[in-house]
């Protein structure tokens, strides 16, 4: 039985709510879902212990996804994240880390206080983006350092930017070493027309969020174990540890209704895949924005088409301009703008007219645009060299500083702009001229960044 029909069910007795919690199922108007909403009464199991209708929801989803276990996460990806990450990597280890990992990654560094050995992915130069992780750069990194606790990749990426996680897979368990994807923007990945994804690549740890392409709840993920080098108890333990302990049902209902949807009718993903064709047919011949479709690419191994990633490079316009104006002329709000693009984010919601209407207002503005002169500046520069344990950065004496007069002292905080939430400056890291740069040509370009960070006192 689906979560969801156990609590519509149990909401039609009239059963005495003497548990938590307090609205006692009554709907005031802001209270959505209250009539739903309990706690673990008998009959509904125990998500830190599941043995019952949780248990049963979660072995479908594994199932479903074709995965060995399935945790449900009410924490969205960043608790799966921090879960999966304390689970590989105890106290103070060495941990392998792609430079363009989410802020919930660097999260997990701190808490478990490990020591990120970084790889650099390649930049797609036309549009400064980060593209695919290499296979040999991981097994390079592993080969020249001891005691790596685990790999963390992201793929997709924010962009949509699919790595060959097979091959990356292949390279760290030679070395025994366990890799954890970050899937947050791809559990859709692996249900065909759309590309495979880490579950099926073979990936030890895949942590998908729910809510960001497919039809569920804000905050619901999935956590997916696939190999056979992580120990569940292990995992589970962890992400006890670091989860809440009453877990809401609407929402573990909503990941339940999720994997049963994917799991009975793929064809609502067809008609999303045929609306993204018909999105980059209608904008095949705009003249000055371009669209990232990078079929057959060098630095791409894969890409998601359900991102749409728009260029605004090489035109008078900013990223952050295209997104004012799809706002503000065309009621189009975007996921994200950076340097000279913008992201658009499509789900398996989105319809024909979403898509109409996108392409339209792009073609629309092309016409108003103009080529500029002035050469692209690098925004995205290496990672500044992590010269500490980025735990021992946050903990140390630190003073607050304008970040433009920091060069050569050590963070001691992040600095990214939200979205995406990937550090340009992560605590322990020496701060250099290159990431300086970035950060002013990214403000020139209308991105919000702090204008003070801390950094460690000593360094002074
Ligand atoms: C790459 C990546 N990983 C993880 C997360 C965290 O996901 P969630 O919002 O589900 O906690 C995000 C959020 O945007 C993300 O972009």
């Amino acid at each position: 039985m689906r979560i969801y029909d156990a609590l519509s069910t149990y909401s039609k007795k009239d059963a005495v709510p003497m548990h938590m919690p307090g609205h006692k199922r009554y709907a005031y108007d802001y209270l959505v879902g209250a009539p739903l909403d309990i706690t673990e009464i008998d009959g509904f199991d125990d998500l830190h212990d599941a043995d019952g209708l949780l248990r049963e929801a979660m072995d479908n989803a594994a199932r479903v996804w074709g995965s060995r276990h399935a945790f449900f996460c009410v924490n969205g990806s960043t608790g799966g994240i921090l879960a999966a990450i304390h689970a590989c990597a105890p106290r103070g280890k060495k941990i392998l880390v792609a430079q363009n990992c989410h802020k919930s990654v660097w999260h997990a560094i701190e808490l478990c206080q490990l020591m990120p050995v970084h790889i650099s992915p390649p930049v797609e130069e036309d549009f400064d983006i980060f593209a695919s992780i290499d296979a040999k750069v991981v097994e390079n990194t592993l080969d020249e350092n001891q005691n790596i606790a685990a790999v963390v990749i992201t793929s997709p990426t924010y962009e949509g930017v699919i790595s060959d996680i097979s091959a990356i897979c292949a390279a760290a368990h030679q070395h025994n070493v366990p890799v954890i994807v970050d899937e947050a923007h791809g559990a859709h990945l692996g249900f065909a027309p759309f590309p495979d994804g880490a579950v099926r690549a073979g990936a030890d740890i895949v942590v998908q969020s729910l809510h960001k392409t497919l039809p569920s709840l804000t905050q619901t993920a999935i956590v997916h174990l696939c190999g056979d080098l992580i120990d569940p108890a292990v995992f589970r333990r962890s992400k006890n540890l670091l989860e809440t302990s009453s877990p809401s049902y609407l929402l573990m209902a909503s990941c339940d209704g999720c994997a049963h949807l994917l799991g009975s009718d793929t064809e609502p993903l067809n008609g999303w895949a045929n609306v993204l064709d018909l999105f980059y047919a209608r904008t095949a011949k705009l003249r000055h924005l371009r669209i990232f479709r990078p079929r057959g690419r060098g630095s791409v191994f894969a890409h998601d088409p359900s991102k749409i990633v728009i260029s605004t490079r090489g035109t008078s316009m900013t990223g952050v301009e295209l997104m004012r104006r799809l706002r503000e002329e065309f009621a189009i709000e975007l996921e994200m703008a950076s340097g000279d693009y913008v992201l658009a984010m499509t789900g398996f919601g989105t319809t024909r007219e979403h898509i109409t209407r996108l392409s339209d207002a792009l073609k629309a503005i092309d016409e108003t645009l103009t080529v500029s002169a002035q050469p692209a500046p690098i925004l995205l520069p290496p990672p500044a060299e992590q010269v500490m344990r980025p735990a021992d950065a946050v903990a140390a004496p630190k003073l607050c500083l304008p970040v433009d007069s920091t060069e050569g002292e050590i963070a001691a905080d992040y600095l990214w702009a939200y979205p995406p939430g990937i550090p340009l400056l992560a605590p322990g890291q020496r701060i250099n001229r290159a990431v300086l740069d970035a950060i002013v040509a990214l403000r020139v370009r209308g991105v919000v960044l702090r204008e003070e960070i801390d950094v460690v006192e000593e360094s002074l």
